[in-house]
């Protein structure tokens, strides 16, 4: 069956070709066809349609944008458009009476001369084109529209220090790669020269605002005129949000409740231990999805380092207190606390400090007064001394939260109103 199939398109193949038109069928030159040879004999596509060189070639452009998409790892960004480009063209204007009235006719964009807009800060290893294959509109004065769907890649810069909720700038310049602007002077569209109406944001990003602006370009008696979009584009944050900050407040919290427990119980070791651990588990979770290679850090990855460093001390503490209530203790081979020691205690104890130096709470069982009766004067020499070291241990341990409080409040001071 293949076969014949083949064999019978083989044999239609000449009556297929349109060599030969019927005989009935007399050549019929429609006005618009007329036209078009008339315009287009002698035209050359590869010059400026202009008749007199020192002309410039007045190009206006308007963006409508359907897509934009930003790659914050790969620092590139991405615009999909509808770009209007439309000049005049001194060799294609007719006289609409003399082709029965056509006022507009269509080109194809290889068959005219077509400007170049190009991409200055393009991303070299996308594929940026800056001409273009389109059917475009011309009107009988001359006046040329072409609006091709292009899509420019660009390099744009990253700057991640808010992220999260980082915003970008990512900024265009367009311009003409080899003419003056003398030659080809491109400008915007008098009203709405950037159209957003129909703009779709990409994945995990809203387009703010798009300025626009010509930069004039004057560099030795001739001008290079470029035109600057500015896009400002908005993290869609409450993702990575969900994934990092609550994890963020979350390890912070545990750091700070160390100190609360007491440390005469294992719980506290436990504690400090687990929130160190859990300090690593999350710089590594968020290291993954963090762009960590940008201009700038992200400030919430400096809260992190700075958070597990303090949860270091808070081991360090856990440890600290342990040993300082272990000391002094009656029957545990301790001894009398020193001079110093004492001072900061009796000091603490009469100033307003007391009042938030908390005392740990006693485990029950643990160290149940002996009754008075049975006190001897070195069993009482020695609750003293342990009453001094406890107290002691309370004191480093107040003084551990609220310095650990302290460093927790500078920081976010420090990081969070950092503005751009
Ligand atoms: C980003 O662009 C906006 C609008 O043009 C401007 O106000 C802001 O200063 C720019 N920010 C940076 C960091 O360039
Ligand atoms: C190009 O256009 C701009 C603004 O439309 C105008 O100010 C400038 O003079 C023009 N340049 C030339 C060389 O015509
Ligand atoms: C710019 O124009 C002036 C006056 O026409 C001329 O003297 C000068 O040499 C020109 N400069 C350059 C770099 O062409």
């Amino acid at each position: 069956m293949p076969r014949a199939l083949l064999l019978l398109l083989v044999l239609a193949a000449p009556l297929a070709r349109g060599d030969e038109c019927p005989a009935d069928r007399a050549p019929v030159e429609t006005h618009e066809a007329r036209l078009h040879r008339d315009l287009l004999c002698d035209y050359s596509p590869d010059f400026r349609p202009v008749r007199d060189h020192t002309t410039p070639v007045t190009v206006k452009v308007r963006f409508a944008l359907k897509y934009i998409s930003f790659d914050s790892q790969e620092e590139t960004f991405t615009i999909h458009s509808w770009v209007a480009l439309s000049w005049t063209d001194q060799f294609l204007g007719w006289e609409p009476a003399q082709y029965g009235g056509i006022a507009e006719t269509q080109f194809e964009s290889h068959e005219i001369w077509t400007p170049r807009l190009a991409l200055f800060n393009a991303d070299a290893s996308k594929f940026n084109m800056d001409s273009f294959y389109v059917t475009c509109l011309a009107t009988s004065a001359g006046a040329v529209t072409c609006v091709p769907a292009l899509a420019h890649h660009a390099v744009c810069r990253a700057a991640l220090r808010r992220w999260p909720y980082d915003r970008q700038n990512c900024t265009l310049f367009f311009g003409s790669w080899m003419h003056t602007g003398e030659q080809v002077n491109f400008t915007f569209y008098r009203n709405q020269p950037v159209v957003l109406d129909e703009a779709q944001d990409g994945p995990g990003w809203r387009l703010l605002t798009v300025a626009h602006r010509r930069l004039p370009g004057n560099y030795n008696n001739a001008t290079y005129p470029m035109l600057k979009y500015t896009f400002v584009l908005q993290r869609e944050s409450a993702g990575p949000a969900a994934l990092v900050v609550a994890p963020a407040a979350a390890v912070a919290l545990l750091t700070l409740l160390g100190p609360l427990l007491d440390a005469r119980r294992p719980a506290r070791l436990g504690l400090a231990c687990f929130t160190l651990l859990a300090h690593f588990t999350f710089l590594s979770e968020i290291g993954y999805n963090l762009p960590k290679h940008s201009a700038d850090t992200p400030v919430l990855l400096l809260f992190a380092r700075d958070s597990m460093v303090l949860s270091l001390c808070g081991v360090a503490a856990a440890l600290a207190g342990a040993a300082l209530r272990g000391r002094g203790g009656a029957g545990r081979g301790g001894g009398a606390a020193p001079g110093w020691l004492r001072a900061a205690v009796r000091l603490t104890a009469r100033s307003p400090a007391r009042y938030v130096v908390f005392t740990e709470w006693a485990a029950p069982g643990d160290d149940h007064k002996p009754l008075e009766a049975d006190l001897t004067a070195a069993d009482a020499a020695a609750a003293a001394a342990d009453d001094d070291w406890a107290q002691f241990a309370d004191l480093f341990n107040s003084f551990v939260f609220f310095t650990t409080l302290l460093v927790y409040i500078i920081l976010l001071c420090w990081y969070i109103p950092y503005s751009d």
